[in-house]
């Protein structure tokens, strides 16, 4: 295999085992369901356990990736793994995860961070390191991984979630990637979250206008001066970070409207292109750097080998990436879909109390 020839070799998701219906939280916080499953987009957020963090999904995303792949430990030259909730400020995730899998030695193992771009990142610059040939014959893991929590009663609160997606970065089985991609980042403060706090600050406008720009930044850049109509059809889907559901659909109808297209023609091109791939953000909430790489695995499903996808990172701050992927010829067994299948069968749901509970706010009464 040529180094430029590297692509997504194995994949593999870990979601958390508890979970709970966006209509409870509704319930808890006196809201109107409705605003929450139809405003939002959303149905459930995915929770953690006490003890189950960033680093246990990460761990559990990567022996799946492992699994499948018919290389050993001992072939990784590099594992990166994107994230925003680090478990600490200077030793990074990758090294709770490398201690779990037995990887060290001559390895380069570090943590990237750029909000919910991270994972992406982590993903390029293990592309890049291949397809520069600077990892030597060497395979990459990459790893995408979060627990997104806001405040209690946050406005952000129904848009929680959490997952992990693990990539091995090394033969196309899966999926090539193209080399080239079409960036976009412009400093903003939409979302952050300062040294100490536990939780993030948002101004919620601000982020939506960030995202949609970003979206047309980077789509107008893909689409050259191309027919955009024609161009964009040829893809079997458009995957998008998934902050909540209805952020995505938002980004379409603005890209529609910039393109000139009427809006039952967006409409259309939203439901046959793209509100596909959203099926399992559905039922994870935002998982942050792995919420876009949990609608690509989805979107990947079945598909022929050689079948084009793209792929729209988003991170707070902001940064944003279009990529384009081809189906490998892993893509139409997809064993990938049986780690999402059985964790989704086998989590258990929590109600208003234990969720309270969870977060350590037993109620009142
Ligand atoms: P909000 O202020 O509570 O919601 O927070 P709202 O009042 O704007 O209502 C939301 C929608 O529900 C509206 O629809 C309402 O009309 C509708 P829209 O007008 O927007 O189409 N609605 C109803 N619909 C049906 N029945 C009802 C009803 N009531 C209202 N009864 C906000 C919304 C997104 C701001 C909040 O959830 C938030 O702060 N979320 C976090 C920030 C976020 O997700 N931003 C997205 C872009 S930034 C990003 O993607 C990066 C991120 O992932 C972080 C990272 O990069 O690390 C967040």
């Amino acid at each position: 295999m040529s180094s430029t020839s590297a692509g997504i070799a194995s994949i593999g998701l870990q979601l958390p085992p508890l979970f709970m219906p966006v209509t409870q939280l509704a319930e808890l916080r006196g809201v109107d369901p409705n605003k929450y499953t139809k405003g939002l987009g959303c149905t459930d957020i995915a929770l953690c356990p006490n003890g189950h963090d960033a680093a246990t999904l990460a761990v559990g995303a990567a022996k799946r990736a492992l699994s499948r792949w018919k290389g050993s430990v001992s072939d990784i030259g590099l594992v990166a793994v994107g994230t925003e909730s680090a478990k600490d400020m200077s030793r990074p995730l990758s090294a709770w995860v490398a201690e779990e899998l037995g990887l060290s030695g001559v390895i380069r193992s570090y943590e990237v961070k750029h909000a919910c771009y991270g994972g992406t990142l982590a993903l390029r610059q293990a592309l890049e390191w291949k397809w520069s040939g600077a990892g030597a014959g060497k395979a990459a893991l990459v790893i995408a991984s979060d627990v997104a929590l806001y405040a209690l009663g946050d406005p952000g609160e129904p848009t929680q979630g959490a997952g992990a997606v693990a990539m091995i970065i090394d033969e196309p089985l899966v999926a090539s990637v193209s080399p080239t991609s079409f960036p976009f980042s412009s400093p903003a403060f939409d979302f952050w979250r300062p040294v100490g706090d536990s939780f993030p600050s948002v101004d919620g406008q601000l982020s939506l206008d960030c995202y949609k720009r970003a979206v047309i930044e980077c789509f107008s850049a893909l689409i050259g001066d191309r027919n955009a109509r024609s161009m964009l059809t040829e893809y079997h889907a458009h995957c998008f970070h998934v902050p909540f559901p209805k952020m995505v659909k938002k980004a379409v109808l603005h890209l529609g409207a910039e393109l000139g297209w009427s809006l039952e023609e967006t409409e259309a091109f939203y439901q046959r292109k793209v509100e596909g791939t959203l099926e399992w953000n559905q039922l994870t909430g935002n998982a942050y750097t792995a919420s876009l790489w949990i609608s690509v695995a989805r979107a990947l499903v079945g598909l022929k080998q050689g079948t084009p996808i793209t792929a729209f990172s988003y991170g707070s701050g902001y940064g944003a990436e279009l990529l384009e992927l081809a189906a490998g010829p892993a893509a139409a067994s997809a064993a990938w879909a049986s780690d999402v299948e059985k964790d989704l069968s086998q989590r258990k749901p929590v109600d208003g109390v234990g969720y309270q509970r969870l977060r350590g706010h037993a109620l009142a009464s």
